[in-house]
């Protein structure tokens, strides 16, 4: 059968690929091949056959299916890489960065021959380093790549202010620039909830609050879960940078892109405003920052920029 649906390649078909395949599929953003590899192919082929047992409910048709071939890849229009190993509680990011590294040589083998068009969206911890290693090992170009944390990370600010504040999550608009780790920079001064600067309707102690909850909230879920991390927002912010790929919707979201030179940061993936697009990151927007706001990000830069140095690529 040849259907002309697009195609999404999960690798890795975990807490947050399972999640990703099932919102996928709701969303109908075309068909969805799962991978994983060794002894979880058999459970992703199981999870692929039980979302089509909930398509006549869940109302979506796709072909879903799952693999340890990444020859099944082949054509995908997205790549969502999610492979490798989560915290358990006590660990931070950048102790997997050995064992994920070793994965994404190979993930990024995999889709370099199956998939080079593909729009990669690099889940995998520690995030900016594994996107930066993914970039490195495959030489697609720099718009084609894109690390998912500061979507995540600005839902988590979005979500904190409104339980805060008791307000619509939807009227919280605001960015969080950096790397995926405890230095990344919320910008209280750019939030605004339904056009009422966050300034002006909560006390410093408040926003002090909110900035420090939001820069450690992935380490308040592995405590609370023990083994594991985070999985239905981190599926849903990949979600929807690829549905902004797929359908050319050109969001603006936070998300780790290659900076040569903006931000005075050269060379490294970090997050920043983006434009998503049918062209993938079609631009990085330059925010004019305050000297504080600047010095907050050239710290996180620097942890980032050591642990891209220990990937030795
Ligand atoms: C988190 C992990 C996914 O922030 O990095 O929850």
């Amino acid at each position: 059968m040849n259907f002309q649906r697009k195609k999404i390649a999960l690798i890795g078909g975990g807490q947050i690929g399972q999640n990703l395949a099932m919102l996928a599929a709701m969303k109908e953003l075309g068909d969805i091949v799962i991978l994983d590899v060794g002894d979880y192919v058999n459970p992703v082929k199981g999870k692929a056959l039980d979302l089509m047992e909930m398509a006549p409910h869940g109302n979506y048709d796709a072909n879903i299916a799952g693999t340890g071939d990444y020859k099944d890849i082949e054509g995908a229009d997205v790549a969502i890489v999610t492979a490798g190993k989560p915290r358990v509680a006590g660990m931070t990011r950048e102790d997997l960065l050995n064992t994920n590294l070793a994965i994404i040589k190979d993930v990024a083998a995999g889709i370099k021959e199956y998939a080079p068009k593909a729009f990669c969206i690099i889940v995998t911890n520690p995030l900016d380093a594994m996107v930066y290693a993914f970039y490195k090992l495959t030489g697609f170009p720099k718009h084609q790549v894109v690390g998912m944390a500061g979507t995540l990370d600005t839902a988590r600010w979005r979500a904190f202010i409104a339980m805060e504040l008791g307000v619509s999550v939807a009227d919280v608009a605001g960015t969080v620039l950096g790397g995926h780790g405890p230095d990344m920079v919320p910008l209280p001064r750019l939030t605004t909830v339904g056009g009422v600067p966050l300034t002006e309707i909560a006390t410093q102690e408040q926003i002090d609050r909110l900035v420090l909850r939001t820069r450690e909230a992935g380490t308040e879920i592995v405590k609370l879960f023990g083994k594991g991390s985070a999985f239905f927002s981190p599926a849903w912010s990949a979600i929807i940078m690829a549905e902004s790929y797929l359908k050319d919707k050109r969001r603006i979201l936070a998300a780790a892109a290659l900076c040569e030179g903006e931000y005075g940061i050269n060379g490294l993936f970090i997050g920043v405003p983006v434009m998503i697009s049918a062209k993938g990151i079609e631009k990085i927007y330059e925010i004019k920052l305050t000297e504080e706001e600047m010095a907050q990000l050239q710290k996180t830069a620097a942890g980032v920029k050591k642990t891209v140095e220990e990937t030795q690529l």
